[in-house]
């Protein structure tokens, strides 16, 4: 069948592409390079025509409130409008899990996101994810203050791409849901506590202090914000299989 992934250059579509490409169907990896751009409506009516199934895997390229908010509500609007046109039966979304249990822009606007698809005439399963250990770094600047990292303990479930890429695969080619499907990695523990693991193992000095009053990308974390309160599906690598392979290249 046709499937075409919209952010399939991105950290989760390039590793989803190949893995549906391997079960034998047509995919087509959409971005603004390639000339697919769901922001500006680019090339989306040709990539659409005959696809029974859109993955959308798109990021925003600015993570500011507004510009957030509008990438999401903007490239939503756009995919599901060109998706209807073309009669896809399937449009699989990855979201975050706790997005309306925390508050910050980013949440903010994955909520927007999510609304417009069950909104919708289309078929959908959207995925929530919590954070991909690959963020990890990136959280840890972002909290940062000079040496110190400030993170509150409220629990953290990390996942890895390719556990994340493996399920989106799974779900784009099993029967739309019409609901949420949550995933999360294999280990739970205090937010400061695996950021300080991920540093103390990739060698950065930076020290990490547990801060109950520290915010995440500016929301409040409380114990559960961030991980699934219910059934989840689990990926199979923790944080140290995800080091041993970021270390060997796999
Ligand atoms: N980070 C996390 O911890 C986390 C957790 C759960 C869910 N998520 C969600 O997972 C999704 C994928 O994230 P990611 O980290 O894989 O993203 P990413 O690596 O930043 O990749 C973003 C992709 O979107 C494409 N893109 C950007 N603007 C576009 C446009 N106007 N039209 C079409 N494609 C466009 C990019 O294309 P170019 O390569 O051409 O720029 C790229 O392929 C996001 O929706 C994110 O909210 C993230």
């Amino acid at each position: 069948m046709k499937i075409v992934v919209i952010g399939g250059t991105g950290l989760i579509g390039a590793k989803t592409v190949p893995l549906l490409r391997q079960r034998g169907h047509e995919v087509v990896a959409a971005s603004p390079k390639s000339g697919i751009n769901s922001i500006t409506g680019e090339g989306l009516k040709e990539a659409m025509a005959g696809a029974q199934v859109v993955i959308d895997l798109a990021n925003s390229p600015s993570f500011e409130d507004k510009a957030v908010l509008e990438f999401f509500e903007t490239s939503g609007r756009n995919l599901l409008a060109a998706e209807a046109a073309a009669g896809t039966r399937h449009h699989v979304a990855l979201s975050i899990v706790g997005i309306d249990r925390s508050d910050n822009g980013y949440f903010r606007a994955k909520v927007a996101q999510e609304k417009l698809i069950k909104a919708s005439s289309i078929p959908y399963t959207i995925i929530r994810a919590t954070q991909f250990l690959e963020f990890l770094g990136t959280i840890a600047d972002s909290s940062a203050d000079g040496t110190i990292v400030r993170l509150p303990p409220g629990l953290f479930q990390p996942i890895a791409a390719d556990d994340v890429a493996a399920i989106v695969a799974d779900v784009a080619l099993a029967a739309p849901r019409s609901g949420i499907v949550e995933i999360a990695g294999p280990e739970r523990a205090p937010f400061n506590e695996i950021v300080a693991r991920y540093l103390k193992a990739v060698g950065d000095p930076r020290k990490v202090v547990r801060d109950p009053e520290a915010r995440y990308w500016g929301g409040w974390v409380e114990e559960h914000s961030l991980v699934p309160l219910g059934e989840a599906r689990r990926g199979r690598i923790g944080l140290d299989e995800w080091l041993r392979r970021s270390r060997a290249g796999t």
